[in-house]
């Protein structure tokens, strides 16, 4: 079954006058992708810096809408990790409220969403004891683990993990991903999973898409992906990965 389907999906940006140098023009963000994610995958969304993945994501979380194309979600509760905890949690509240806020919205009674507090802090192994703190109070991989615990609090089907590892030390990395991944599993959750880093999306993914200035130019199982790349585009990606840095390749 799939949960989302888009369709000849366009987005652009007005170009500033400080971006291009020049007056000002479109940024052709995405340039008519269509993808389809089954319920239940992982599915990674691959490509350099400022190719337009961060864009399709927010097209397919509605937060944006696309200039052409269509998104089709079969969900009514998608939610989203990103990058930067530090910046996606408000300094100014408690774990609890940063946690609760998604269900309180709900109406639920307060003891049923202590519980559900509760339920999801131990999903994402911090102690009780976290719950009264800020988020200042928390090293990075903490706070993804908040971050996380905010968007399995409201039991989606969806979650868009937008560059979730990509600002912490690679050992809190995998830590993180292994949380992730189990998640996934036990919850039953789809992933659309982005990140420019290879090694991550094939830990983490079935079924992969490389992008590339707006486009999808390759796509497929990850075994399939990463064992025969076609495209001239992967293989470059792929040789780049395995050039730079042959130590560090635990997830390859
Ligand atoms: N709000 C915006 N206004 C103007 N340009 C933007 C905006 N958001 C993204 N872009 C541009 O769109 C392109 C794709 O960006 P993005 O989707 O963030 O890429 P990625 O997530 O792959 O790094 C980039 O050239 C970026 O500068
Ligand atoms: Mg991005």
């Amino acid at each position: 079954m799939t949960i989302v389907k888009c369709d000849n999906v366009h987005k652009y940006f007005r170009a500033g006058r400080a971006l291009t140098g020049r007056t000002a023009g479109k940024v052709k963000a995405v340039e008519g992708v269509s993808l389809e994610i089954e319920k239940g995958e992982s599915f990674g969304l691959v490509g350099e810096s400022g190719c337009g993945k961060t864009t399709l994501g927010k097209v397919i979380l509605g937060i944006l809408k696309p200039d052409i194309g269509k998104v089709r979600l079969d969900t009514q509760r998608p939610q989203v990790v990103f990058q930067d905890p530090q910046n996606s949690l408000d300094p100014r509240m408690r774990v609890s409220d940063i946690i609760a806020e998604g269900i309180a919205v709900g109406g639920e009674g307060r003891g049923r969403v202590q519980q559900k507090v509760d339920e999801v802090l131990d999903l994402v192994r911090l102690p009780r004891s976290s719950l009264a703190k800020y988020p200042h109070q928390f090293s990075g991989g903490e706070r993804q683990r908040i971050a996380i615990a905010r968007a399995i609090v409201t039991g989606p089907d969806l979650i868009v993990c937008d560059e979730p590892v990509s600002s912490l030390d690679m050992t809190v990395q995998v830590e993180i991903l292994r949380l992730l991944k189990d998640l996934q599993k036990r919850l039953s959750m789809t992933y659309l999973f982005i990140s420019h880093d290879l090694r991550v999306i094939k830990f983490m993914c079935d079924r992969v898409a490389v992008m590339r200035y707006g486009k999808i130019v390759e796509t497929g199982t990850a075994q399939h992906v990463y064992s025969h790349p076609t495209h001239p585009y992967t293989k470059l990606l792929l040789s780049s990965v395995l050039d730079i840095c042959p130590s560090k390749n635990q997830f390859l």
